[in-house]
């Protein structure tokens, strides 16, 4: 049936592009994690299959689709906000198609709200239904009506999306560097998370299938790879025997993953990570609380002292930690947020995104009244990062002098390039060899600042 659609519409575009000179130009807009960036190349990918070309900017598309996230209420406030300019634009564009998917509108009271009072966006749909975009774009040029479809969650599809994890890449936002999903939802039930109700049920994709694919990746150039999940330790039948798998691919040179849950990171998770030569000596290894009881909570399922003996294996063996710390989480107290503290400074945390409590309908917490007044959070919030980001410095001092392996990310035409080096810190470095993205080449670390290091291209 998908076939149908997808030929009725090239053709459509086919006609469209005698008339007007060029085809039908689309924009994708990603909001959230490195999970819908994956999923917005892959829908990138199934509009160009239909006829579309890639617009440069959102002002000449004629399909703008944005790829949402939910995680926390300014994520949406952000969305709704982008979208309010849209209408405008459709005002003095009105054949201008407007579609929006992804964890936000999976949400039934979301998806609600864009049919009482958001009726000039054209389509909506979900996380688990992507693959159906053919029909959706038909579905409203033929009617002329508002689409709003959200289903699918529901459906077993073990460890495979159905025609989208199929669609040929086309175009990536990165030469060098790719994500790879290697899981789909999420079993854990964190009390404030809204992820496993707008992403589904844990599911495992079919280890040849994620071979293939990285194989591919790294025919195509990449270099680096990022293995996606919400919880990549849990991965059926095994994480470290897919990481060796990846590893011996030919062509790659680092391998990534995120994120993976302390309560299932066994030690020989963290052999395969010491052991593998492409594997980078850096792992995000989200904390939340340092809190035992606000852990307990959460449903993290890991005390204050397991966290820690786990952080001091992996520091003990090399490995950069990086993590995630939420403040102000319903019945925190100043004890459970000074216990937190009391955690950053034991492990040292090379990187640390914080971010303050936000109340997800639907979940658990959303039900608690023991709610933190605001204002309190907030000073949790500057308390935190005022203990995180000397720390970061400290770290970085200690790299002056060395000399470090640093992937290319990005080269200005002035010479100015940055890189990541194998523990993600970022570099800068003036350069004018021949260079490009996902090159590796050894710098001197000159100069430490809190969120990045400044250096200059040393022999090897
Ligand atoms: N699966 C990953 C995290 C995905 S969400 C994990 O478990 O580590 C990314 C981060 O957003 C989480 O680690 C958490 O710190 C934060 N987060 C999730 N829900 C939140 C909420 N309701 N309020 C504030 N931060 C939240
Ligand atoms: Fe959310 Fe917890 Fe799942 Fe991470 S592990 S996505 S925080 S429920
Ligand atoms: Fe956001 Fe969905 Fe990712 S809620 S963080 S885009 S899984």
């Amino acid at each position: 049936m998908n076939n149908d659609y997808r030929y009725l519409i090239s053709s459509r575009n086919d006609r469209l592009a005698q008339d007007a000179g060029h085809r039908p130009r689309f924009f994708v807009r990603t909001y959230g994690c490195q999970m819908n960036e994956r999923d917005s190349e892959k829908m990138s990918a199934l509009l160009a299959a239909l006829g579309f070309e890639q617009a440069q900017s959102q002002d000449d598309a004629d399909f703008i689709l944005y790829n949402t996230c939910c995680v926390r209420e300014s994520a949406e406030d952000r969305v709704f906000g982008h979208l309010s300019r849209l209408k405008r634009m459709k005002m003095d564009k009105p054949s201008l198609m407007i579609a929006v998917c992804g964890c936000m509108t999976q949400q039934q009271e979301i998806a609600q709200k864009f049919e009482d009072k958001l009726s000039y966006v054209n389509i909506v749909f979900g996380t688990a239904n992507r693959h159906r975009l053919p029909e959706f774009i038909w579905r409203t040029i033929e009617t002329g009506r508002q689409v709003i479809d959200i289903s699918g969650l529901e459906e077993d599809s073990p460890g495979k999306l159905p025609e989208l994890d199929d669609v040929p890449v086309t175009t990536r936002e990165y030469p060098h560097k790719a994500g790879v999903n290697i899981m789909y939802g999420c079993d854990n039930y964190c009390a404030y998370c809204i992820v496993p109700y707008v992403r589904g049920r844990e599911k495992s994709r079919d280890m040849d299938d994620i071979l293939h694919e990285a194989e591919a990746l790294a025919a195509d150039g990449v270099k680096e790879i990022m293995l996606l999940g919400q919880n990549v330790n849990s991965y059926k039948p095994g994480f470290p025997e897919l990481l060796r798998r990846v590893n011996d691919i030919p062509g790659l040179e680092r391998i990534r993953f995120m994120t993976s849950h302390p309560k299932d990171f066994s030690d020989e998770l963290i052999a395969a990570v010491c052991d593998l030569p492409k594997l980078c000596k850096s792992v995000h290894l989200p904390l939340q609380s340092g809190s035992t009881r606000i852990l307990q909570d959460m449903n993290r399922k890991y005390t204050q002292q397991e966290y820690l003996t786990l952080a001091q294996k992996l520091t003990t063996a090399g490995i950069a930690l990086s993590t995630d710390i939420i403040v102000g989480y319903p019945g925190e107290t100043e004890e459970d947020f000074e216990a937190t503290l009391e955690v950053v400074r034991k492990v040292r945390f090379s990187g640390a995104f914080t971010f303050i409590y936000s109340k997800r309908s639907g979940t658990p917490a959303a039900q608690r009244t023991d709610t933190v007044e605001r204002k309190i959070a907030a000073d949790r919030f500057d308390r935190l990062t005022a203990e995180i980001y000397p720390i970061l410095l400290e770290i970085n001092q200690a790299k002056v002098g060395r000399s470090l392996p640093v992937m290319v990310e990005g080269i200005a035409t002035s010479g100015a390039c940055k890189g990541r080096a194998d523990d993600y810190a970022l570099v800068h470095f003036p350069c004018d060899l021949p260079l490009k993205q996902g090159d590796i080449v050894n710098v001197r670390i000159d100069e430490a600042k809190t969120f990045y290091l400044n250096g200059h291209v040393g022999i090897k």
